[in-house]
């Protein structure tokens, strides 16, 4: 197992990341000061009905412990959701001592954080993420919840006590989340490391591959890069934003197809290769990211999305300034930039990159 310290200017935690990681958890409650009154823990269905037992038994008799389990899917990050975990909390008399364990992937570590983050004006939470998306959602302190509007347009930044990242909970994810997840491993080794993205190109041939060691390096790696970009950027005022690469036309993409049929990185994976089609000098990673993202089982955008709505969706993103579309580009691997563009302009460009999808 991996001890990885996340360094922020508000607070330094613990990840700990690998086979039963989960065993940390009752030392981690133990140390919390002061002692957290009664716990309190958010999952979903998948995740509640393969794990919840395991985390319960680790907690034990050691804290009265309630649970607040929520149907499966992005649209569960909700203000009604939000709403009634609020509520429970109260109902189950959960005070400034108490903490919140999120048990799931990105959806529920993000509104678990905003519960947290909020409740009596923020209490303490722990990540016990269950998906290889969730290396990069779990990390950082980012919450919120979507708003019909928008994805993530409300939240707060909350950072975990610590993180606990079992990576034997991964091996029941079904193939799109493993695709999802995998696609900002390869987010991360684009936008900060040549030789890991060489390690990620050598290694991962195929989903298969990614177990064991490789999963471990593709994880801790994702986890440290991520570190790098928070501690010196907590609150996105500068780099931070590069974390965004491939996600100004992901989230289109997730939108337009009202967040259905398609998962969070599948759609950053088309993203990303938008954002390298822009650019001359990165025309040809491009070309060499779709022909490896297809052998591993990428399928193509779906067919019959608008440029035009696509468009106007980039043009909402919460980064977009008065009329123009904010993309996170490469010069080359390991070196991102941000760059404006005309609505015009790229509506033109998205027209030829979805008519050679
Ligand atoms: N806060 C951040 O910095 C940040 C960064 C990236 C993404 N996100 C957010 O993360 C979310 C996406 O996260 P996600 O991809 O983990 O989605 P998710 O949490 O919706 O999980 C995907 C699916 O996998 C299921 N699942 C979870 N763990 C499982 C397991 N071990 N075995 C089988 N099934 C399992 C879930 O029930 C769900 O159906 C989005 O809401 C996105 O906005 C946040």
């Amino acid at each position: 197992m991996k001890e990885i310290t996340i360094t922020t200017p508000s607070k330094n935690y613990p990840v700990y990341v690998g086979e039963h990681a989960v065993s940390q958890l009752s030392s981690v409650l133990e140390s919390l000061t002061p002692k957290p009154k009664n716990l309190l823990i958010i999952t979903d269905e998948n995740a509640g009905e393969l794990y919840l037992k395991t985390i319960k038994n680790e907690i034990g008799d050691s804290f009265p412990c309630e649970v607040f389990q929520m149907k499966a899917g992005d649209d569960q990050k909700s203000f009604e959701n939000y709403y009634a975990c609020q509520s429970f909390a109260l109902e189950k008399g959960l005070d400034r001592t108490s903490v919140i364990l999120a048990l799931g992937g990105g959806m529920i570590g993000d509104i678990s954080g905003f519960v947290a983050g909020t409740y009596m004006r923020g209490i303490r939470f722990i990540q016990i993420p269950t998906t290889i998306l969730a290396h990069d959602s779990a990390v950082g302190g980012k919450t919120g919840i979507n708003h019909p509007e928008g994805k993530n347009m409300i939240g707060v930044f909350h950072q975990p006590e610590a993180v606990i990242y079992s990576i034997e909970f991964l091996s029941s994810l079904p193939k799109n989340e493993v695709l999802s997840g995998f696609a900002e491993v390869i987010k991360h080794s684009l936008i900060a490391d040549q030789s890991f993205y060489q390690y990620l190109r050598e290694n991962i041939k195929s989903l298969n591959d990614l177990k064991g060691e490789y999963l471990l390096h593709s994880l801790t790696k994702g986890i440290e890069i991520k570190n790098e970009v928070v501690t010196q950027d907590e609150r996105e005022k500068g780099i931070r934003a590069f974390l965004n690469f491939g996600h100004t036309l992901g989230h289109a993409i997730e939108g337009e197809l009202q967040y259905k049929g398609i998962t969070h990185g599948e759609a950053v994976a088309h993203g990303m290769l938008f954002a390298l089609s822009l650019k001359k000098v990165t025309v040809q990673l491009g070309k060499e990211l779709k022909s490896w993202l297809q052998e591993l089982g990428y399928a193509p955008i779906p067919d019959g999305l608008s440029v035009h709505s696509l468009i106007n969706r980039m043009k909402k993103d919460k980064k977009a300034a008065a009329g123009t579309i904010q993309m996170v580009l490469l010069e080359d691997i390991g070196h991102p930039y941000l760059a404006s563009y005309q609505a015009e302009e790229l509506e033109d460009r998205l027209a030829v990159f979805l008519s050679e999808n």
